[in-house]
């Protein structure tokens, strides 16, 4: 089994990425947040140098990373990877997965699934100068499953890695559940491998999983890996384990080793916060009572709260069993 860290903007970004990678085991690819570039009046093209520095190769030392691209035009898409591919990545991802409507109105993410021509048109331009290089990250369509059922054979043609499906619409965005009879409908119309990716956070939706698709070898975990960081672990083990005090530690010595790095890179304590909150909101669950450790760390504003709030879950709240 290969697993994939899945790309959360706003959680995932390098520091996580490879201080994640240092603390746990278990995780092969990691998949960056989405890239685009911005254009200007007069036509000129650039990309935010934060967005560079997130996928350089200095601030990515342990990692096999992919980085990902977010866009809906040959052009747009040649120029965001030729920067990426400068900086030596063997691989990107295109995102055509993206639910969020801000993304969706300009027909980009999952909003461009609909779009079959406007995707072949992406696709012939960078085939043409980057076969074998690109993947394809992907939701079952913006409305209906028919349009990735459509869209399936006519993406035989183009040599891509793989594809991975996360088998939501993007007009659901996170509600219901994963449709597993949708992801293995999608297997028998293509020639690709494909990476299942959506609500695999323990083991039983694993298990579930597993049985359900019993071809797919390689998965993507989202939520669940910032939930429980264990949870790589644990399933290329073979069951997840209940956890022991050293993992408490461990864990412990992550959080820590986070603030520290944010502390060096980023300004402000609502800065630094936002960034930790935004991890805590998943993480939460390792602990029993989640909600209460939620709202505990929600409501800190200043650093030296947070360090002592963190210390006082630790000391206090057993981990969910
Ligand atoms: C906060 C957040 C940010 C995300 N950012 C990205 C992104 O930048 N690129 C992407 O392809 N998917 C993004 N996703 C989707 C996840 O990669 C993943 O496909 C989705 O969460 C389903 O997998 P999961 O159930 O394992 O979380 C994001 C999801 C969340 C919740």
């Amino acid at each position: 089994m290969e697993i994939y860290m899945a790309p959360l903007r706003g959680i995932t970004d390098c520091i996580y990425r490879t201080t994640f990678l240092r603390y746990f085991k278990g995780v092969d690819r990691v998949m960056a947040p989405f890239i685009s570039s911005l254009s200007a009046a007069n036509g000129t093209r650039r990309i935010k140098p934060a967005y560079l520095r997130d996928i350089s190769p200095e601030n990515n030392k342990n990692t096999e990373l992919i980085p990902q691209i977010l866009s809906n035009d040959p052009d747009d898409f040649l120029f965001t990877a030729q920067h990426i591919f400068n900086l030596g990545w063997p691989e990107i991802n295109w995102n055509l997965g993206c639910p969020s409507p801000m993304v969706t109105r300009k027909k980009r993410g999952s909003g461009l699934l609909p779009h079959q021509g406007q995707i072949c048109r992406v696709l012939d331009a960078v085939m043409a100068r980057y076969p074998e290089r690109i993947s394809i990250k992907t939701r079952l369509g913006l409305d209906s499953a028919a349009e990735l059922y459509r869209l399936l054979p006519i993406l035989d043609q183009y040599p891509l890695t793989e594809i991975i499906i996360h088998p939501r619409l993007g007009c659901q965005m996170y509600k219901g559940r994963a449709d597993l009879e949708a992801f293995q409908n999608c297997q028998p119309l293509t020639r690709h491998r494909l990476v299942y990716n959506g609500d695999i956070t323990d083991q039983d939706s694993y298990s579930r999983i597993s049985q359900h698709l019993p071809g797919v070898k390689r998965l993507m975990l989202g939520r669940g890996l910032i939930a429980d960081p264990f949870l790589s672990t644990g399933l290329k083990a073979g069951g997840l384990c209940l956890k022991s005090d050293s993992d408490r530690d461990i864990l412990k010595s992550f959080l820590d080793d986070l603030l520290q790095q944010y502390q060096g890179r980023l300004c402000g304590d609502s800065h630094i916060l936002g960034r930790l909150k935004g991890i805590w909101r998943y993480l939460a669950v390792i602990f029993e009572d989640s909600d209460k450790v939620r709202k505990k760390i929600t409501k800190t504003k200043k650093l030296n709260n947070y360090t002592e709030m963190v210390k006082s879950i630790f000391a206090e709240t057993p981990f969910s069993s």
